[in-house]
């Protein structure tokens, strides 16, 4: 169904914090903390539909001055080169990945401290995890966050056969 498809083109970025859920994210709620995200598509009749039927869908935004985001990022699904979306699975066993609290501008997973640096692609730098976390291209469209594409890579703690699968 729909609820469970991927971040897909044309899909807004809305948050995914309780206390916010739905609410379309703008640029001023971002920064170098951890913004978490849903995409929200459309159902049949057109009506917005948030894609969380899926718990993998969850997606963090960061936003870093510009020129603190580097290679290997790519900059091209960036907004500008300093607002970039990625997966928010771990890739090791999925846990929602969270910011490091030791080291702003950081991530961690909770599981068991897979780490992750959101400024170089979402590389991994510390623990378990066996691959980075998938980029998703975004841009704005008005005030409003908007998935660019289909993420650059596989985003979820499967193999690549599943990611395969899901593709389609
Ligand atoms: Fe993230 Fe294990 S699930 S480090």
């Amino acid at each position: 169904t729909r609820d469970k498809m991927p971040p897909l083109k044309g899909d807004i970025l809305v948050h995914a914090a309780e206390d916010k859920e739905g609410q379309p994210i703008t640029v001023a709620e971002l920064g170098e903390k951890l913004v978490r995200a849903w995409p929200q598509g459309k159902d049949a009749q057109g009506q917005p539909l948030i894609r969380k039927g899926d718990p993998n869908n969850v997606l963090a935004l960061y936003k870093f001055p510009k020129g603190q985001i580097v290679a290997p990022t790519n900059m091209e699904a960036t907004i500008d080169g300093e607002i970039v979306a990625y997966s928010d699975i771990c890739t090791h066993a999925g846990c929602s990945v969270s910011d490091n609290d030791q080291q702003v501008g950081e991530m961690k997973c909770p599981c068991h401290s897979g780490q992750y640096d959101p400024k170089r692609a979402c590389m991994v730098t510390g623990g378990p995890p066996p691959r980075r976390l998938a980029q998703l291209p975004i841009r704005l469209e008005g005030s409003t966050l908007v998935v660019a594409d289909f993420f650059l890579e596989n985003p979820y703690p499967f193999n690549e056969s599943e990611w395969e699968a899901r593709k389609k």
